[in-house]
């Protein structure tokens, strides 16, 4: 029953997290916004309470690039709370065309956020996911990772504690694609560690949202423009958070674990084929392939061991 429901979402003041906050709430269940900004996010709170009449959709603050934060959100969820079905990673640092930043913990800015800071999250909630009776974690990834058909492409980890921070090369595209690709590496890992506890772990594909004005405002303006065109054909946030639900939330997937689904709640399957013309059009339309890259455990590894590294 959806009422049961403790259903926890990063970054749920803006976009798909925000959607997929309004669709769980107003499927009944529990909701929990983990949000930094606490003057935007009440708003949009209050919004989903009266909007959806479930007066259980709770906000803490959450700065997932911080370790402080971090720790600071789960023992106050917590105290809140006794058990975790969901979790939905969903927030991310993807401010194309700014200069390299470190987080609070001096790790580059996009990884913590996007892979370092969930990870820890994850492990920090682990206990109480095992309470569940039917614990899900999704991931959201990107159709950036088709990059990685490209058999010359490796994940290069070698720049995240600010060892080349002045670099004229540096591009946060460059890093945002590489996180979400480590996003998934960790999601194939993380099933494997956590099978034992019976908590799934999968990650979702996104092609394409439409970004809100203020997500667009992120980007420096060359790349605002290129968002501002694509947002023309991307589809609602609420197409992706239909998604989110059906896979934390349906019997369908009630068993599915260590998987990369697309957003036509398709399976993935990996590929050595190099994408030709058809596949690459496909990869922004939906796609039910991914490179075989993400399929190697010892790529697995270096992303299991660098989250370790970097948390201790
Ligand atoms: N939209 C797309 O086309 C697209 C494509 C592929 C993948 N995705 C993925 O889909 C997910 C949602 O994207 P979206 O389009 O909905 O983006 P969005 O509207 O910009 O939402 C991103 C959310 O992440 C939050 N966030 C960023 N840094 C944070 C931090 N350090 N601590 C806590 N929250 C933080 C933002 O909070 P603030 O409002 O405070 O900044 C915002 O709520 C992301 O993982 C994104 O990478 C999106």
């Amino acid at each position: 029953m959806n009422n049961e429901k403790i259903v926890l979402i990063t970054g749920a003041n803006s976009g798909i997290g925000k959607a997929a906050a309004f669709k769980f709430a107003k499927e009944g269940c529990t909701v929990i916004m983990a949000c930094r900004n606490l003057e935007i996010s009440k708003e949009v709170q209050s919004d989903i309470k009266q909007t959806t009449n479930n007066d259980q959709v709770d906000l803490i603050k959450l700065d997932v690039s911080s370790f402080d934060s971090i720790r600071e959100f789960c023992r106050e969820f917590k105290n809140r709370y006794e058990k975790l079905d969901v979790l939905i990673h969903n927030a991310a640092y993807a401010n194309h065309g700014e200069k390299y930043r470190l987080s609070a913990n001096q790790i580059e800015l996009t990884f913590a956020t996007n892979v370092i800071g969930p990870y820890l999250m994850t492990m920090l909630l682990v206990d109480h996911l095992k309470k569940s009776e039917d614990a899900r974690i999704l991931h959201a990834s990107s159709n950036i990772v088709k990059h990685y058909f490209d058999p010359k492409k490796d994940l290069d980890v070698s720049n995240l504690r600010g060892e080349r921070k002045d670099d004229k090369k540096f591009s946060v595209y460059t890093m945002y694609r590489d996180s979400k690709v480590a996003l998934v590496l960790l999601t194939f890992k993380l099933a494997e560690v956590l099978q034992e506890n019976g908590i799934k772990v999968n990650a979702i594909q996104i092609n394409g949202a439409k970004m809100s004005k203020e997500t667009l405002m992120k980007f420096e303006p060359g790349w605002r423009m290129i968002a501002r065109i694509q947002n023309l054909f991307f589809p609602p946030p609420e197409k992706f958070a239909e998604c989110y639900f059906e896979i934390c939330m349906s019997d369908h997937f009630k068993t599915t674990t260590g998987k990369l689904i697309n957003d036509k709640n398709q399976i993935m399957e990996p590929t050595v084929t190099k994408p030709n013309y058809k596949m690459q059009i496909k990869q922004f339309t939906g796609s039910d392939l991914y490179p075989a890259y993400l399929e190697n455990r010892d790529n697995w590894d270096k992303v299991w061991n660098l989250c370790r590294e970097l948390t201790q």
